[in-house]
């Protein structure tokens, strides 16, 4: 059980680092997120703990068939990622950093179904690599009522 234990030194991360950050800034208000990943998916564990740190409450759920579960709620093909999660009503897919699912929470654009960054753009939250590694820039895209636009700009967890 690899994943297992990966995802548990992840959790005890995330525990430690939120002593120290959630005092501070407790962004994430305590808002609760629900995610529903693939079991052996171990970036999906590093977003996590990234929410959790940030303030936010996680509930995550294992399922075997992502797509059947995205096509269902309606995620965009062209916007998938791994895991997708709940907040707040709102869907958000993929390794959408913190700072973005705050800033919508304080908008709560009624438009907005949800926010996703396609694919795994590395440097996104989970998607750390070794220290000195280049981070990609990517974008954080709102998206509902058949239309897509760019919310937030992203390289790594920097803000652009
Ligand atoms: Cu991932
Ligand atoms: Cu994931």
């Amino acid at each position: 059980m690899k994943t297992f234990t990966r995802r548990s030194a992840l959790c005890l991360g995330a525990a430690a680092l939120g002593l120290v950050i959630v005092p501070a800034r407790g962004n994430g208000g305590g808002s609760e997120v629900t995610v529903w990943k693939d079991p052996y998916c171990g970036c999906c564990g590093g977003w996590i703990a990234h929410m959790e740190a940030s303030g936010f409450q996680v509930q995550s759920v294992d399922l075997e068939d992502m797509e059947a579960f995205k096509d269902q709620r309606g995620v965009p093909a062209d916007l998938r990622s791994c895991h997708t999660a709940e907040v707040e009503s709102y869907l958000i897919e993929g390794h959408v950093p913190a700072a973005a699912i705050t800033a919508l929470l304080a908008a709560r654009p009624s438009a907005v179904q949800g926010l996703a960054v396609a694919g795994m753009p590395s440097g996104s939250p989970g998607m750390e690599g070794p220290d000195g590694s280049p981070a990609d820039q990517y974008d954080v895209i709102a998206f509902g009522e058949g239309e897509q636009s760019v919310f937030m700009r992203f390289a790594g967890k920097q803000q652009l």
